[in-house]
């Protein structure tokens, strides 16, 4: 019998290796490497198999000029939850394969539901789930009071039978409820291994390709906070969207991690509730702790996720710390980045917090990945630190350099707009980000240019 060809992918980048070895030589990531069978013994002997690769069916080969290639043309399909269209880009795209990732229990398989069932009466859909029972889910969909014209289950796990069904039934969406339960007869690799999720996965995608099938490949999260196995789906799907929440709160956003189909970073906001998944248009109001009462240590930013600016609370409490090396602890942003902008404040602003625990987090569960977070952290850390409120109905954004100079993010005015429709009144933004006539819809400006002005200023 013919030796099965086998290869070693990081589960970290994806890179591909025919020899196994300690470190990942792409991304340097150490014991990340797990042997995949690439193809049967079997399906080896065949060289039509073998041709077919992960590109899909090349036969014959036909290379063509570009111009004279007949567009797609982006036909967006709306699955009935806006926000979930905002995240997508506008919309499904016909042949798109999105990979919904996240952590057990957070909502996937309910949101799916709601979107599958939503566009059923236009769009006939085939829910596949590896997980639960059809009774499971029939009564999830009975208590969601879900429209259920048009959608079809299907409880199974082999990806051969899976597309047998599918095209018999030609169904126009596809969810694979999860793609870590799929396996293929093809391989002899155990389900739930990375080379039996990366070939069922690569079937799927080949299929929703050559039908213009929609795929939804739902995919749980692991500790580290990538695809359980292969970050190798990562590359093969149209988008990647995470679906992130404090598991106390009930808001879930869901975050485009990629999308070939529209803006990464995009946020859609929605909250769990017993009717499933309810989506939050308006979401500025829900990252504001709510309170009233200005308390020390509390700013409020406006950071631009995606498309679309959103007012979130950002929290610090300083405190004297008993330990040698005080700690830093960021929630719902970058650690590194706290470390160096308490180094900025050190240096630039004369504030030391080198003999204090600093605390900071983002409210409502969001991470904030942008540079505009930079000043409200600080402002926030110094009024923790001096035990005083900033002054009422006050935001702030900027990037804060290691000089100490407070730069300019992108979207100035539209931010502005966004905290004076939520009814603040003073902001503090970096001095070209300023509108030059000093106040905005009756919202007084602070432009500083230094991170002491700024300092000074609130
Ligand atoms: P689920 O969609 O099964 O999560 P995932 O597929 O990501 O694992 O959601 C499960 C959680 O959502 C569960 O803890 C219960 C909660 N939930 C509600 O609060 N209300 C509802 O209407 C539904 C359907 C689920
Ligand atoms: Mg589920």
């Amino acid at each position: 019998m013919a030796k099965a060809r086998t290869a070693y992918v990081c589960s970290e980048c994806g890179a591909d290796f025919s020899k196994w070895q300690g470190q990942c030589g792409a991304c340097g990531a150490w014991d990340t490497l797990s042997e995949i069978v690439l193809e049967s013994a079997v399906a080896a002997k065949s060289p039509a198999s073998r041709r077919s690769g992960w590109a899909g069916k090349v036969d014959p080969p036909k290379v063509t000029a570009l111009k004279d290639v007949q567009q797609g043309g982006d036909v967006r399909v709306s699955t009935g939850i806006g926000e979930f269209d905002r995240v997508l880009g506008g919309g499904l795209v016909e042949g798109a394969v999105v990979l919904v990732g996240g952590d057990p229990g957070i909502g996937k398989s309910t949101l799916l539901l709601q979107a599958v069932a939503a566009m059923a009466s236009n769009l006939p859909g085939l829910y596949v789930t590896g997980e639960e029972s059809l009774a499971q889910v029939a009564g999830r969909a009975s208590r969601l009071g879900l429209p259920l014209e048009g959608l079809n289950a299907l409880a199974e796990t082999g990806i051969e039978r899976i597309l047998e069904q599918a095209s018999q039934l030609r169904p126009r969406i596809i969810v694979a409820d999860s793609v870590q339960t799929l396996w293929t007869d093809s391989l002899t690799a155990a389900p739930g291994s990375v080379s039996q999720v990366r070939e069922s996965a690569a079937r799927l995608v080949r299929y929703a390709k050559e039908t213009g099938t929609a795929v939804f490949l739902v995919g749980h999260v692991t500790k580290e906070g990538g695809i359980a196995g292969p970050r190798v789906l990562e590359h093969m799907v149209d988008a990647v969207l995470y679906f992130e929440g404090d598991s106390g709160s009930r808001f879930r956003v869901l975050r485009a991690f990629k999308n070939r189909f529209g803006a990464v970073n995009e946020l859609g906001v929605f909250a769990m509730g017993d009717r499933g998944l309810r989506e939050v248009p308006n979401p500025s109001a829900i990252f504001l702790s709510g309170g009233s009462t200005r308390q020390p240590g509390s700013c409020v930013m406006v950071t631009r996720e995606g498309t679309r600016p959103l007012l979130v609370e950002v929290q610090a409490l300083v405190d004297a710390s008993p330990l040698s090396n005080p700690r830093r602890v960021a929630v719902g942003l970058e650690g590194n980045r706290l470390a160096m902008l308490l180094a900025v404040l050190h240096r630039h602003g004369g504030i030391v917090t080198g003999d204090q625990d600093v605390f900071v987090n983002v409210v409502g569960g969001i991470r904030v990945q942008e540079t505009a977070a930079d000043l409200p952290v600080l402002l926030a850390v110094l009024s923790s630190l001096r035990d005083t409120p900033l002054p009422d109905k006050t935001i702030a954004f900027g990037e804060v350099g290691l000089s100490g100079e407070i730069r300019p993010v992108p979207n100035g005015e539209e931010r502005l707009k966004e905290a004076a429709t939520h009814g603040f009144k003073r902001a503090i933004v970096p001095k070209a980000n300023a509108p030059k006539a000093g106040s905005y819809k009756g919202m007084e400006i602070v432009a500083a240019e230094r991170l002491a002005d700024a300092l000074e200023q609130a």
